[in-house]
């Protein structure tokens, strides 16, 4: 039986990994390590946590001698790196705490793996870190993030992002540590935190709440649906070639302002409400500092090279993402209650 360790899989996208990963590969053994910060949720795996090849530790991959630990207790024939700060806005108000697990979390992983595979074969095991297309920084009204596009990071968050791929790179060509690496666009879908943009937009729609828009609503991004996501994980873990990065994307560019307007119209019918009651809640609210314009990703190496494509339309995607979140509004409720507030409440509630 392989095992593998998924880092951060209580969080958005590692959850969705975890519980494919889970079902389609009954032989391999999956070791859940995840901090269960604020975005991490056990409940996102409460169908699959009964598998017997599924297996939860609780801790922090900061913490060298837990991970050291780990390694011999299992030893893991594969890690898929997720764990990570991940919210652009909180990057902005506590950089450190994206610099401790971002950079050197991934350090610590990388220098355990290194030492714990020495006497493993290349082609035996391999460290997957999941990236974000934020490394490259911010495009004009025209082209795409290919891979080999100059790292310019400008946020606290892509910045340590983009300094804990070049660490994997780094323990790639210097100690031959076998691997292989994703930068993918904005992901929606269940399950996702509600302080990004599409889950933090149906709650404040549900509870009748303004829906901030920051600035004019003009940034793009480049969405994909979460369940494609991790189909390219899938993909790349088992068929990427060692030292290779792929970009993923979802060739779904839209405006900010576009988004939130779908959303409101695909909520109010599906709340039975009248149609224009949500789009009366959009309000425009101050910029965020350093305000990204446009992320688009070229994933043409990862469709050509691997033979992925998204399956999930992304009109497709957000009815199905709606429906999610109006269907769960229990989970919603539970994770934004406490003392939970969203970045533009903490700025007025002046927290
Ligand atoms: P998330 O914030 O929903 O989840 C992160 C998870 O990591 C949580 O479960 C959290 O508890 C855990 N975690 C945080 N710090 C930890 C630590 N020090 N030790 C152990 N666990 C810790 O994030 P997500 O949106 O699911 O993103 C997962 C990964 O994918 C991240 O590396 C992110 O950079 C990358 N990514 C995200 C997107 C996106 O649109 N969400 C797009 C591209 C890449
Ligand atoms: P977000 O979901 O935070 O992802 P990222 O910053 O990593 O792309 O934000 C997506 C876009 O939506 C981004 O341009 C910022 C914008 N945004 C708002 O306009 N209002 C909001 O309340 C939030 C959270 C984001």
């Amino acid at each position: 039986m392989k095992t593998i360790l998924i880092t951060g899989g209580a969080g958005f996208i590692g959850s969705h990994l975890v519980r494919h990963w889970v079902q389609k590969y009954p032989e391999t053994k999956v070791v859940n390590l995840d901090k269960l910060t604020y975005a991490g949720n056990l409940e996102n795996l409460k169908d699959v946590e009964h598998l017997p090849n599924y297996v939860f530790e609780k801790g922090d991959i900061i913490d060298a001698s837990l991970i050291s630990g780990l390694f011999e207790k299992y030893n893991f024939d594969g890690v898929i790196h997720l764990a990570a700060e991940s919210h652009v806005d909180r990057s902005i108000s506590s950089p450190l705490d994206f610099i401790k697990t971002n950079i050197v979390g991934t350090a610590n992983l990388l220098n355990v793996a290194r030492d714990a595979w020495k006497e493993r074969a290349t082609g035996d095991v391999r460290f997957y870190h999941v990236s974000t297309d934020e490394v490259y920084g911010s495009l004009g009204a025209t082209g795409l993030f290919s891979e080999t596009t100059p790292y310019s990071p400008r946020s606290p968050y892509s910045a340590s992002k983009a300094s804990s791929d070049h660490l994997v790179r780094a323990y790639h060509h210097t100690y031959g540590l076998p691997v292989v690496i994703s930068n993918c666009s904005n992901n929606y879908g269940g399950y996702q935190f509600p302080e990004k943009l599409i889950p933090l937009i149906i709650h404040n729609i549900r509870n009748n709440k303004p829906l901030p828009v920051y600035g004019k609503g003009e940034n793009v991004r480049d969405w994909l649906y979460v369940g494609d996501h991790v189909q390219a994980i899938d993909i790349i873990f088992h068929k990427g070639t060692i030292g290779e990065t792929y970009n993923v994307g979802g060739n779904n560019e839209k405006q900010n302002i576009e988004i939130v307007r779908l959303l409101c119209r695909i909520a109010d019918r599906k709340l039975g409400r009248e149609e224009g009651s949500a789009e009366r809640l959009i309000t425009f609210v101050k910029d965020r500092a350093g305000h990204d314009l446009r992320y688009a990703i070229d994933s043409s190496k990862l469709q050509h090279e691997l033979g992925w494509k998204p399956s999930v339309t992304f009109e497709q995607g957000m009815e199905l993402t709606v429906d999610w979140y109006l269907n769960n509004g229990e989970w919603l409720s539970r994770v934004t209650s406490g003392d939970y507030q969203s970045y533009y409440e903490q700025m007025y509630s002046g927290r």
